[in-house]
């Protein structure tokens, strides 16, 4: 099976004044269904422009994005293209939840369906649905207001997999919560990779999530400097 999302070899440089910002120099990655995966590196590295040319919000100066094998963004990409296989097909979630404030949990989340002209009824049962299955069953009717960020988050998220995407880019997402929640998030990360064979990138300056991850790319100065991989359960056992 090809790997959902796959960037050869990308560049992705800056012009600032008379400087070329090198942002990307020449990074691979892939993920496939199924795969959490970490990007860790220094501020700077290159981690959020990473995930702009991953999620195809810009295309790469140079370099090729695939997904499911099909080459999607590459340099002088139509940005219209982009966009649409965008909505269709990845969901974000960013370091802050960025809720609709007057809208209670599940609306958040429906609004996202309904954008896809979903049926009311249906958006808000699936919304749900949703809702239950990342542990927020209790809250649906809240507003962001009266949620605790890591609860603020988990909307967030509900709302990313409202269409059902089979890539989930998340920068930074647990970011602004304490250790406990943070861990929360990762975990359920970790479980819709496993559930919904969902492909997730996320970034993330926390070492303390990396048992999660089925590979973690480090990056330093728009480079990949290391891959590690989890070491199977099943090659534990042979030993
Ligand atoms: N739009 C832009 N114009 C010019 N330079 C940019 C632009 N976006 C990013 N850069 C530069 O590219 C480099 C990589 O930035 P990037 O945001 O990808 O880093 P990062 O690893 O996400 O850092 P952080 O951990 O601080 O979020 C940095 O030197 C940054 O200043
Ligand atoms: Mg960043």
């Amino acid at each position: 099976m090809s790997a959902t999302i796959h960037v050869e070899n990308a560049r992705k440089h800056y012009q600032s004044g008379d400087t070329t910002v090198r942002a990307l120099d020449g990074v691979t990655i892939e993920a496939r269904p199924g795969e959490l995966i970490g990007i860790m590196g220094a501020s700077g590295s290159g981690k959020s422009t990473m995930l702009l040319i991953a999620g195809l919000l810009e295309p790469p100066t140079e370099g090729e994005v695939f997904f499911r094998g099909e080459r999607v963004s590459c340099p002088g990409a139509d940005l219209d293209r982009l966009r649409a296989f965008r909505r269709r097909n990845i969901g974000f979630v960013f370091q802050k939840a960025n809720l609709i404030p007057f809208l209670s949990a599940i609306e958040n989340v429906a609004l996202a369906l309904k954008i896809d002209d979903v049926p009311k009824r249906a958006a808000h049962d699936y919304a749900e649905a949703l809702l239950v299955e990342l542990g927020l069953g209790h809250r649906v009717d809240n507003r962001p207001a009266r949620l605790s960020g890591g609860e603020q988050q988990r909307v967030a998220i509900a709302r990313a997999l409202a269409n059902d995407p089979p890539l989930l880019l998340a920068d930074e997402p647990t970011a602004a919560l304490d250790s406990v929640r943070s861990r929360h998030v990762m975990e359920l990360f970790r479980t819709i990779a496993d559930v919904r064979g969902a492909s997730i990138l996320v970034v993330t300056h926390d070492p303390r999530s990396v048992d999660l991850f089925d590979r973690v790319y480090e990056f330093s100065d728009g480079k990949i400097v290391a891959t590690s991989r989890r070491t199977a359960p099943e090659a534990l056992a042979a030993h």
